[in-house]
């Protein structure tokens, strides 16, 4: 199997789920500086051991046919995430990690003999959706640069396999928490912020509600997709707990036992109001059930920051 993107923060846990599973997995990824990587160097470290390989490098530079010559598998999980640093002028850099990679990789598959190429799509693509819960169906319509980005590699899957019958899925993860959680992202900043001392930075009012996703959950539904997810098709993968960032932050304050200060800065262009999916498309066809409920995923995952989880 291949995993692209396997020293992330989703990336790795999919590929240590896999080792344990008994897979070989031969990883990519390139280290890039959207966060720290020596981050990334020890997400990897982690998982590192018998049964996963590492090429360090780019997708936009290596030999993607060689990349993907024997594997049945192909998990692609590599890309530039965040939402809201995808304006201005590093736009380019999500074109060439989110869009360019994701067009070569689908470009070498197509004379592979790829059994399925799995996607990590983004519920970013519904922008502010016209419903909810949302389902695959509903009009997507980004509000952010990167979002656009996530939706046309979601498209360029979809021809692929229309044309060329490569069997690929797209799933569109919801707002993914847990241990090695990106340094960018809410919880991450929130939990450090409560053990350390800090003030919390919430964008806007913090009413803004997100179905958090625990990455166990992510991982089931990805490693199922590979198997049983009908190719040319988007999954949505949600925690199903539509909860608002002021809520959670009220939970990290009983979990840690902190005073928390909570500063409110202004909403950022791209961030959308609301996300909230249906997710019975994946229920149906990947057997997926999300079993880790948002106290006990966020519990797991102060654990992890205080240095007692793994
Ligand atoms: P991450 O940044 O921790 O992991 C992505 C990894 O891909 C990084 O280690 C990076 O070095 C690598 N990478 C980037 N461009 C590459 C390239 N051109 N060649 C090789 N490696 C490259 O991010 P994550 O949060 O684990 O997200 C993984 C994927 O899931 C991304 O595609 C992201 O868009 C998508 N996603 C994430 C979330 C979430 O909540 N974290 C939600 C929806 C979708
Ligand atoms: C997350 C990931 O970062 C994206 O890569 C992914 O594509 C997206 O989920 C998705 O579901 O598709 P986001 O929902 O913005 O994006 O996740 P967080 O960074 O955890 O932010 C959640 C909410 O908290 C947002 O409304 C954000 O504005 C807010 N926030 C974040 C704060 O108020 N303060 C912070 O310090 C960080």
């Amino acid at each position: 199997m291949l995993l692209t993107g396997a020293a992330g923060f989703i990336g790795s846990h999919l590929a240590e789920r896999l080792v344990g599973e008994g897979h070989e997995v031969v990883g990519v990824d390139a280290f890039t500086d959207y966060y720290d990587p020596d981050l990334k160097r020890a997400n990897f470290a982690a998982i590192a051991g018998d049964g996963v390989d590492l090429v360090e490098g780019d997708l936009n530079d290596l030999d993607a046919e060689s990349l993907v010559r024997e594997v049945d598998v192909v998990f692609h999980l590599a890309g530039q995430p965040g939402v809201r640093a995808s304006w201005g002028e590093s736009f380019g850099v999500y074109l060439d990690q989110n869009v360019l990679a994701t067009q070569r990789l689908l470009e070498a598959c197509r004379s592979a003999s790829t059994e399925r190429f799995v996607y990590a799509s983004s519920s970013s693509i519904y922008g502010d959706a016209e419903r909810f819960p949302t389902v695959e169906d509903d009009l997507p319509a980004p509000i952010s640069p990167y979002g656009v980005t996530k939706l046309a590699a979601e498209h360029l899957c979809r021809l692929y396999f229309r044309a060329y019958r490569l069997p690929t899925v797209s799933l569109r993860y919801f707002t993914i928490y847990g241990p090695r959680q990106r340094p960018d992202m809410a919880f991450n900043r929130f939990i450090a912020g409560a053990l350390h001392g800090n003030s919390l930075t919430v964008y806007g009012d913090g009413e803004q509600i997100r179905d958090f996703t625990y990455v166990a959950d992510a991982v089931s539904a990805t490693i199922a997709a590979a198997t049983q997810g009908q190719p040319g098709l988007v999954y949505n993968i949600a925690g199903g707990t539509q909860t608002s960032v002021r809520e959670v932050i009220e939970t990290i304050g009983e979990l840690t036992g902190a005073e928390l200060r909570v500063e409110n800065r202004d909403p950022v262009a791209g961030d959308a109001r609301r996300t909230g999916a249906d997710t019975s498309r994946a229920r149906q066809d990947l057997g997926y059930s999300p079993s880790v409920d948002l106290r006990d995923g966020l519990s797991l995952q102060v654990a992890h920051a205080q240095g007692n989880g793994d």
